[in-house]
């Protein structure tokens, strides 16, 4: 397990799944760690759980009640949410996924989620259908969408008696990404990260375009981690849905002539470049200034090919730079990514298996592998946008720490 010498206050969230018990284990763990624990139990885990436990593991008062703080400003929901470097919501079940999602705040618990600004970690413990459920997986869509993570569930036997998913994973691997959280990284300081993001709109007329499905979450997720990591972030983007981290350099572009103009631009002075747009590879020869009218006749129109944008910058890419391209597949996934670690000139590329629904464009979570230029490959399977992102940031500053300047 990681040690950590800090005094960093967690809130450490218990709702009433049956794993409720189990949050004594995180609490004491925690304290171990040298973190302070600020217990707060829901109603229904105070059925499962007393709050005297974990009083007596942390030390600390357990908050129970929404209008008790009143009395108490040490606390005040507001007090406990500005103080706290984490909110640990472990376990977490499907009502408190469904409230945070919503901004219900009804009890302490829900009402100091809204009103912190410090990371939130979910361990989710349900049964296998409520897990399963499209409510519940759209609340967690949108908590992950809201850069709230999440550690689990595990698969295995549930009280309920059946086998699945949605046991809370174990209480040693909540407690290590809790401190992960409360201890970033600040690996990419002083390094700048370049992201071509989003798809690009190739004009045929003053109101159509041709377009792709992407939604620019791969390239937002890429951004967030490495801001996280104190990278400098480039994002050079297309029209998208996704709006991207504050503290991002945005540049707004809508085809792929200006993508690829802006950076080639910027990449010289970028340690890292990844390309995570869907460029469009044809554009038409001639946009028409004038709309093309029904019954105007037959519109046929030329394709030309699109400048390569990544492949571009891997063949000028200079020493100890690190260039990273995606393969959005349907068919030989691995087969055809390794040809672009050549043609691209990456150090590595991201296969994608795309045309599947749990995975490519919109998706929220993505299935392939990460190829290297020694013939690595490190698979990935049902991978939350965030959670490659943060796979991939370490790869990409493996291969930055790993550069020895010639004298
Ligand atoms: O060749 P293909 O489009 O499959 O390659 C995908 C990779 O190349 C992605 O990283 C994408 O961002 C990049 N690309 C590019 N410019 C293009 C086409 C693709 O940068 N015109």
């Amino acid at each position: 397990m990681m040690k950590t010498t800090s005094t960093n206050e967690v809130v450490l969230g218990v709702t009433g799944s049956i794993a409720a018990y189990k949050a004594c284990e995180i609490a004491s763990l925690l304290v171990k760690q040298g973190v302070r624990v600020t217990p707060v139990l829901t109603r229904s885990a105070r059925e499962l759980v007393a709050p005297a436990s974990f009083e007596a593991i942390t030390g600390n008062r357990a908050i129970t009640e929404m209008f008790e703080p009143l009395l108490n400003p040490e606390i005040e929901h507001i007090a406990v949410a500005t103080r706290a470097r984490l909110f640990l919501i472990a376990p977490a079940t499907a009502n408190v996924l469904a409230k945070a999602a919503h901004g219900i705040a009804d009890d302490w618990l829900s009402t100091t989620l809204l009103a912190t600004r410090a990371p939130i970690l979910f361990a989710p413990a349900m049964n296998t259908n409520m897990y399963e459920h499209p409510a519940t997986q759209a609340n967690m869509a949108i908590l992950r969408e809201r850069g709230c993570r999440f550690v689990g569930p595990d698969v295995g036997r549930m009280a309920c008696g059946t086998e699945g998913i949605g046991r809370m994973i174990k209480p040693e691997t909540v407690v290590d990404t809790a401190l992960t959280l409360l201890d970033p990284r600040c690996d990419l300081d002083g390094r700048h990260v370049l992201i071509t993001s989003g798809g690009t709109h190739e004009p045929i007329d003053p109101v159509r375009y041709i377009g792709n499905r992407s939604s620019g979450k791969m390239g937002r997720a890429l951004a967030r981690e490495a801001l996280s990591r104190k990278a400098r972030v480039t994002v050079v983007t297309g029209p998208h849905d996704a709006s991207l981290p504050h503290g991002v350099d945005v540049h707004v572009v809508e085809t792929a002539a200006q993508m690829a103009e802006i950076a080639a631009r910027l990449a010289p002075e970028a340690d890292a470049i990844i390309g995570a747009a869907a460029v469009s590879d044809f554009r038409p020869q001639d946009s028409l200034t004038h709309k093309h009218k029904r019954g105007a006749g037959a519109l046929t129109l030329t394709l030309v090919e699109n400048p390569d944008i990544i492949a571009t910058i891997g063949m000028h890419k200079r020493p100890g730079q690190v260039v990273v391209a995606f393969a959005a597949e349907t068919d030989d996934l691995i087969e055809n990514a390794k040809v672009k670690l050549d043609t691209k000139h990456a150090d590595l590329v991201v296969a994608n298996q795309v045309g599947t629904p749990d995975s490519g464009f919109g998706s929220e979570t993505l299935t392939g592998c990460i190829l290297d230029r020694n013939d690595g490959a490190d698979p990935f399977e049902g991978l939350s946008k965030a959670d490659l992102a943060e796979r991939l940031i370490d790869r990409i500053t493996a291969l930055l720490g790993t550069f020895v300047p010639s004298a």
